[in-house]
């Protein structure tokens, strides 16, 4: 199973909306006979590569696969029948496969045919393998993650704004990469006017710029940002009633696509499916505060990824990256569970995930 959660992750962020699915054939001995791995969506399943080499497999082979083999008819046919086809007798399951489509079907009609199915081997690392997959699949809105680069206590800017650089040179290239790794990549028009962000990657080889994205309030926005005038890739503006007409106008005209919430402010859950509808699976948030902050009120975040300084900013008018949530007991207080801890140079990245995020609920 860990050789096949290896091959899994080769194809890491490029099977959207896909899950990363690996498979390996052993024999009784162990050996491995053959493998496969899901490289992108409407390619073949891991089960197929795994078993194209023979026409039924030997007796004593047992097929090693990180998710539950599909059970319906895709973009590709149900790898059940494959397996019932070539005579697999034992199969190893890492986890679950949370698709509604799936959800058990493919292993009770796998054991409805005979087969001998184990499930739950290495399954954390299984279903954290996909966590992007296991929360749109289920709740048809992007994952989200959100990325700020923090003072020691958790500031993202001096009182006056200034924010450049809280991070070091490596962490900011981590932060590039994180970029890559998400189909679509959201800010606030308080950072859109004071930052001018560029949103795209600048540092990976073969970056897959994610789609950038701006959630527009009652303010003008700046005209001059990358934004509004590098006219690459797709661009959306997400308005409310309260946005002024003229500024969706220029913003149109510079070609970014404008998306108007019956709310005055555009709410983030309808943000959210609005993008989800339109194929983005995963969201980065680069803030800033307040932005955050209503995200973190809706439950909408799923992971933290939190570049800390060691750099004490010290000053209580400084912005916190998390902005204002108004809790008032320490029973409302939401947590994140602790995940990796990368060290960059000086400064830290910790990942961290939410409790409510769905995956954790599968
Ligand atoms: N260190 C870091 O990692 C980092 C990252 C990002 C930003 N920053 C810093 O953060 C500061 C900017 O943060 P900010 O809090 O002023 O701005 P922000 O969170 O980027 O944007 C907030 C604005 O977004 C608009 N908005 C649209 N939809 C909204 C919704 N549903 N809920 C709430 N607001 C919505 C509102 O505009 P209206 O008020 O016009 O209605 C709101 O004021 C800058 O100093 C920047 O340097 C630091």
């Amino acid at each position: 199973m860990r050789r096949a959660i290896e091959l899994a992750a080769k194809a890491y962020q490029q099977t959207d909306p896909n899950p990363m699915v690996g498979a390996v054939l052993v024999k009784a001995d162990g050996r491995i006979l053959s493998e496969g791995y899901h490289q992108a969506a409407g390619l073949p399943h891991a089960e197929v590569i795994a078993l194209q080499p023979f026409s039924e497999v030997p007796a004593d082979a047992v097929l090693v696969v990180t998710l539950e083999p599909c059970a319906h008819h895709g973009r590709t046919p149900p790898c059940t029948d494959l397996i019932i086809r070539k005579k697999v007798r034992q199969l190893v399951i890492g986890c679950v496969d949370p698709n509604p489509r799936v959800a058990g079907a493919g292993i009770r009609r796998l054991r409805a045919h005979g087969v001998q199915v184990q499930v739950g081997v290495c399954e954390e690392a299984c279903r954290n393998l996909n966590r992007v997959f296991n929360k749109h699949i289920v709740s048809h809105l992007p994952y989200v993650t959100l990325k700020a680069a923090v003072s020691l206590d958790g500031k993202i800017a001096m009182p006056g704004g200034e924010s450049r650089w809280i991070t070091g040179e490596l962490a900011r290239q981590r932060g590039h990469q994180l970029r890559s790794q998400h189909q679509a990549i959201a800010v606030g028009s308080g950072t859109l006017n004071s930052d001018n962000p560029r949103l795209n990657d600048r540092v990976s080889p073969q970056p897959r710029q994610p789609v950038r994205v701006v959630f527009a309030g009652s303010s003008a926005l700046d005209l001059q940002s990358w934004f509004v005038r590098e006219n690459t890739g797709r661009r959306i503006l997400l308005a409310g009633q309260e946005t002024p007409p003229e500024v969706l106008a220029r913003i149109k005209t510079a070609g970014v696509e404008v998306w108007v919430d019956e709310a005055p402010k555009p709410r983030i859950g309808w943000g959210l499916a609005r993008l989800y509808q339109e194929g983005l699976c995963s969201l980065l948030l680069e803030g800033g505060a307040t932005l955050t902050a209503a995200f973190l009120k809706e439950k909408m975040v799923d992971r933290i990824c939190l570049f800390v300084s060691g750099k004490i900013i010290g000053r209580r008018e400084a912005p916190t990256w998390s902005g204002e949530l108004g809790h008032k007991v320490l029973a409302d207080v939401s947590a994140v569970r602790f995940g990796e801890v990368e060290s960059l140079g000086d400064d830290l990245l910790i990942h961290g995930y939410f409790q409510h995020s769905l995956i954790d609920r599968i």
